[in-house]
């Protein structure tokens, strides 16, 4: 079967993607494929394209989508022909009308989602999933407890906000522009604050009455990294997932003893959902909260897959907020 699809075949700008036609083969033992209604949209996708996070060339990319599953490989049992469905997965490859992959993060969306809503959130999701329910300080999170978020505003960040305020959590959310910063707070931020005119840490301290927070999730990266470090309590946790500004410099473990015994992670969702049961898991918890209602997944930017450079122009130019979507 053939289709058409975004390839890149040399590291580069939004330029180097191409609308071309492709050859799907059969799934192979493991593997399903899968015909998109909608695409996801995630910054992961710039890194790929930059070469910041290398792939062999030629390449796909995209990593989150929702459609219908049209064919299924050998020892697949959680899966059948004619299921809707929705993927956070490795590898890239998700720019695509259609594509064989690994079954395994491929799951069953309920009746109750679209395929878009299904597309816009689950990598986002997950990721939100995680770092609020997995990537925890030592002391634990409780009800009331401070967290810093930045980028509050795009796809993942306005996830968090809902997230956080559904389990009791005051979230700061840092963002780019006055009118984020309110976006942020009508999804649910205790607090925001735009980084591009205040100062982020001296505001933290304010709002926590000079305590800190006790987990910083850092997304941005290279900009705000040091500015994270000094926003933690004691023991604080600075979860790094991310590097929107650029990748942080190397850091000496020494410096962490004097920010106050502080704790550094880097995560990435992809270790987190390793396994079918463990993607089954958080896929349920995601899915409640949407489906309850606490989380609203909203697609703020729709493109045609064929016009994807513009959504990377739009995106790493600060111009999106809440998830982007390609439609078909
Ligand atoms: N490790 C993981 O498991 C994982 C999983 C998913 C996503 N992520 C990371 O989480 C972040 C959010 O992902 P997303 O897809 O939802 O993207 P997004 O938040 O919708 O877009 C990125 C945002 O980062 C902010 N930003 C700050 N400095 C920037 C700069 N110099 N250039 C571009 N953007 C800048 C911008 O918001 P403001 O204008 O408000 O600053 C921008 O809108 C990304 O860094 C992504 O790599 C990590």
């Amino acid at each position: 079967m053939r289709c058409n699809a975004i390839q890149f075949s040399q590291a580069g700008g939004p330029e180097q993607l191409q609308w071309v036609e492709i050859e799907v083969g059969e799934p192979g033992a493991g593997q399903v494929r899968v015909r998109h209604e909608a695409v996801g949209l995630n910054y992961i996708d710039v890194y790929h394209r930059t070469g910041l996070y290398p792939m062999p060339l030629p390449a796909g990319l995209g990593m989150e989508g929702a459609g219908v599953v049209d064919a299924v490989g050998e020892g697949v049992t959680h899966l059948k022909v004619g299921d809707r469905v929705a993927y956070a997965s490795n590898p890239p490859g998700a720019y695509a009308e259609a594509r064989v992959m690994p079954a395994m993060n491929v799951c069953v969306l309920p009746d109750t989602i679209s395929f878009e809503t299904g597309a816009a959130m689950m990598l986002k999701g997950l990721t939100a999933q995680y770092l609020l329910k997995k990537t925890l300080p030592v002391e634990g999170l409780q009800a009331g407890d401070f967290v810093l978020f930045h980028a509050a505003a795009g796809g993942v960040g306005l996830i968090a906000c809902q997230w956080a305020k559904h389990l009791g959590l005051q979230l700061i959310g840092t963002a780019g522009s006055d009118e984020k910063c309110a976006l942020a707070k009508a999804h649910g931020a205790s607090h925001v604050i735009n980084y591009r005119t205040d100062d982020f840490v001296a505001r933290v301290k304010d709002i926590t009455g000079g305590k800190g927070v006790k987990v910083v999730y850092d997304s941005v990266g290279k900009d705000t990294f040091t500015g994270s470090l000094d926003c933690l309590r004691p023991f604080g946790l600075l979860a790094s997932f991310g590097n929107a500004s650029g990748p942080v410099d190397p850091i000496a473990p020494g410096m962490l003893g004097p920010k106050g015994s502080v704790y550094l992670t880097r995560q990435t969702v992809f270790t987190h959902i390793s396994s079918r049961e463990a993607t089954q898991a958080m896929a349920n918890d995601l899915f409640d909260v949407v489906g309850s209602g606490a989380v609203n997944i909203r697609i703020d930017q729709r493109y045609a897959l064929k016009n994807a450079a513009q959504a990377h122009t739009d995106l790493e130019a600060r111009n999106t907020t809440g998830s982007t979507i390609f439609t078909l």
